[in-house]
C-alpha cells in the first residue's frame, strides 16, 4: 500500500484545478439523519485545514424543502471566519438571498435545470420561470459585488426524460450566462454521462461563444464514469472540478442521483498527473475518516478506503 501516487505527468493537461468541495452541502442535504450544526462546522473547518480554498457550505432554501440545511443560520456565523477560504452557498430566490446577505455572504449559487421535470420537482417552477425567478436575484448580487454561480443540472441524462439533448442544455446555460453568472457548474445529476458527451457538450458550448474558462464540471459517480468524464473535461481546458469529500451526496429531488466524484479520488488522479490542486490528501482523508464515523458508515470513496486501510 502506497500513500501518495507516483507523479507522471500527462500531454495538454492544465498545470493547476480549483476543487470546488460540495460535500458540506451536496454531501450532507443528502443525509436521512440530519448532522449536528456543529459537526457540520468542524466538517468545513477541517476541509480549508486540508488546503481546500472553495468550499461549499450550505443553501439558503426552504427549510421544508431541504431540513437537513435547515440550520443555515447557525451554521454560517460559525465559519465565516475561516481565512483564506471562499464559502458559497445555494441561493433559489430572493428570500434565500436576503438570508445569505444578512450573514455576510460573499459568494452565492443559484441552480437551475436543463429539463422541465427536474426544474418543477426541484424549485416547483418550469424552466423558464426560475429563470425569471433567478433575474433579480443575480441583479442583486452582482450590484453587491457577490460572485454568482449558476448550477445547470441534468446536463446529460434525466431520471424522468432520458437523454437530455446537447443544444437544450447550451439554450440554458445561454441564458444563466447572460443573466451574469460568473462561472457555470455542469451538473452531470444522476452520473449518467461518459467522456465523449463531455466533450462534445464542452464543445457545444464554445460554439455557442461560452468561453471553456467560464465552465465547471460536477460529476456524481452512480455509473463509475465521474473521474474519466473528469479527465474529459480537463483534456479540453476545463480547470474547476466539484467534489464531494469522501464521495457524499445526492439529490433528494432526483431519484437515481447518487454520490458526488470524491475529492479524494479526484486528488489522487491530479495527484498523479503532476496537476497542483494545494489539497494535502492524507489530511483530506482523515477529515472523510472522522465524518465517516460521525455518519456511522464508511465512506464509499475508493481512495478514503485503500487509503485508511478499511479493505
Ligand atoms: P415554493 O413552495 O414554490 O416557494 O418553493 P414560494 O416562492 O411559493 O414561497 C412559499 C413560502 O416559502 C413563502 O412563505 C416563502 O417566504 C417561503 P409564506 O409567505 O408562505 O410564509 N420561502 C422561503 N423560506 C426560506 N428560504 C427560502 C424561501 N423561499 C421561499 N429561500 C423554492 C420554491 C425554490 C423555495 C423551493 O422549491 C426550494 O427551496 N427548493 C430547493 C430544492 C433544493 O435545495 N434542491 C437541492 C439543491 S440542487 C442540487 O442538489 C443539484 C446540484 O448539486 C447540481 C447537480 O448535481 O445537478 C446543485
Ligand atoms: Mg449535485
Amino acid at each position: 500500500m502506497t500513500d501518495l501516487p507516483m507523479v507522471v505527468p500527462a500531454q495538454e493537461l492544465p498545470p493547476r484545478v480549483r476543487i470546488h468541495e460540495v460535500g458540506a452541502r451536496d454531501g450532507l442535504q443528502n443525509e436521512k439523519a440530519t448532522v449536528p450544526t456543529e459537526v457540520k462546522a468542524e466538517f468545513i473547518r477541517r476541509l480549508a485545514a486540508a488546503g481546500l480554498t472553495t468550499i461549499e457550505a450550505t443553501s439558503f432554501v426552504h427549510p421544508k424543502w431541504v431540513p437537513q440545511l435547515a440550520d443555515a443560520e447557525a451554521l454560517f456565523p460559525q465559519i465565516s471566519g475561516i481565512e483564506g477560504v471562499d464559502l458559497p452557498v445555494l441561493v433559489p430566490n430572493e428570500r434565500g438571498l436576503d438570508r445569505a446577505l444578512e450573514l455576510g455572504a460573499r459568494r452565492i449559487a443559484v441552480f437551475g435545470s436543463a429539463t422541465e421535470t427536474f426544474s418543477q420537482k426541484n424549485l416547483n417552477r418550469s424552466v423558464a420561470e426560475s429563470l425569471t425567478m433567478f433575474e433579480p436575484v443575480i441583479a442583486r448580487a452582482k450590484a453587491g459585488k457577490v460572485h454568482v454561480r449558476g448550477y445547470l443540472s441534468m446536463c446529460f441524462g434525466d431520471p424522468w426524460e432520458g437523454a437530455v439533448p446537447v443544444h437544450q442544455v447550451v439554450g440554458v446555460a445561454k441564458a444563466l450566462l447572460d443573466l451574469g453568472c460568473d462561472e457555470l457548474s455542469l451538473g452531470d445529476t444522476i452520473g449518467v454521462a461518459t467522456p465523449g458527451h463531455v466533450q462534445a457538450l464542452l464543445a457545444a458550448l464554445n460554439e455557442a461563444g461560452v468561453p471553456t474558462d467560464a465552465l465547471g464540471v460536477h460529476f456524481h459517480d452512480t455509473y463509475g464514469q465521474a473521474l474519466s468524464n473528469t479527465l474529459a473535461a480537463l483534456q479540453h481546458g476545463v480547470t474547476t472540478v466539484d467534489a464531494s469529500a469522501g464521495g457524499l451526496g445526492g439529490c433528494p429531488y432526483a431519484k437515481s442521483a447518487t454520490g458526488n466524484l470524491a475529492t479524494e479520488d479526484l486528488v489522487w488522479m491530479l495527484d498523479g498527473l503532476g496537476i497542483e490542486t494545494g489539497v494535502d490528501l492524507a489530511e483530506l482523508t482523515a477529515t472523510s475518516v472522522w465524518l465517516a464515523e460521525q455518519l456511522g458508515r464508511p465512506s464509499p470513496s475508493r481512495t478514503v478506503r485503500a487509503l485508511s486501510h478499511q479493505e
